[in-house]
């Protein structure tokens, strides 16, 4: 039987428990699960592309995980890996809109590739990377949030 590859994309700026629990979700329908990190952010990122990539694979250090940057459309990207699978994560309505809209254009480029959305864990439907930075600026409590890695760089990039 085929791999069966499965694209997670973002800007994981940074990787929360929330990334980490969906990527550990993927692996009920994948073999092999690629977290793609975006380059081309429209917003300007706290971490560097490098910086956000060598995060993801403190967190998440697995062998049937890959971690790898792109450029341009994520439907090139999805395809050139030879993904069947591109995984996105719902936590509340206003999720919605934005991700529909994005998996119907990326079938529209790549037609192989399904968008498949995945709920989080309960206690981390709340959470996001921009809750994350906003929390760790002020010098608030984000262990329960990131991986230990993830935490110290936050502190490092607020240190003042
Ligand atoms: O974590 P984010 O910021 O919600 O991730 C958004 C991301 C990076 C997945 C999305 O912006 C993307 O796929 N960018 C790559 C460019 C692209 O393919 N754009 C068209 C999407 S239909």
């Amino acid at each position: 039987m085929s791999t069966r590859i499965a694209v997670y994309p973002g800007s994981f700026d940074p990787i929360t428990k929330g990334h980490e629990d969906l990527i550990a979700r993927a692996f009920t329908f994948a073999d092999r699960v690629i977290v793609a990190v975006a380059m081309n952010v429209a917003k300007q990122p706290l971490f560097t592309l490098e910086e956000r990539v060598a995060l993801i694979k403190r967190a998440v250090d697995r062998p049937d995980v890959d971690v790898r940057s792109f450029d341009g459309l994520l439907a090139d990207f999805a395809r050139a890996v030879g993904a069947s699978v591109i995984v996105r994560g719902l936590r509340a309505v206003s999720d919605f809109e934005y991700e529909f809209q994005m998996a119907l254009m990326n079938r529209n480029l790549a037609p192989g590739v399904e968008t498949v959305f995945l709920v989080p864990a309960f206690d981390l439907t709340y959470l996001s990377s921009s809750l994350v930075r906003e929390v760790a600026r002020f010098g608030g409590d984000v262990s329960q949030l990131v991986h230990p890695a993830v935490r110290q760089a936050l502190a490092k990039k607020f240190a003042t």
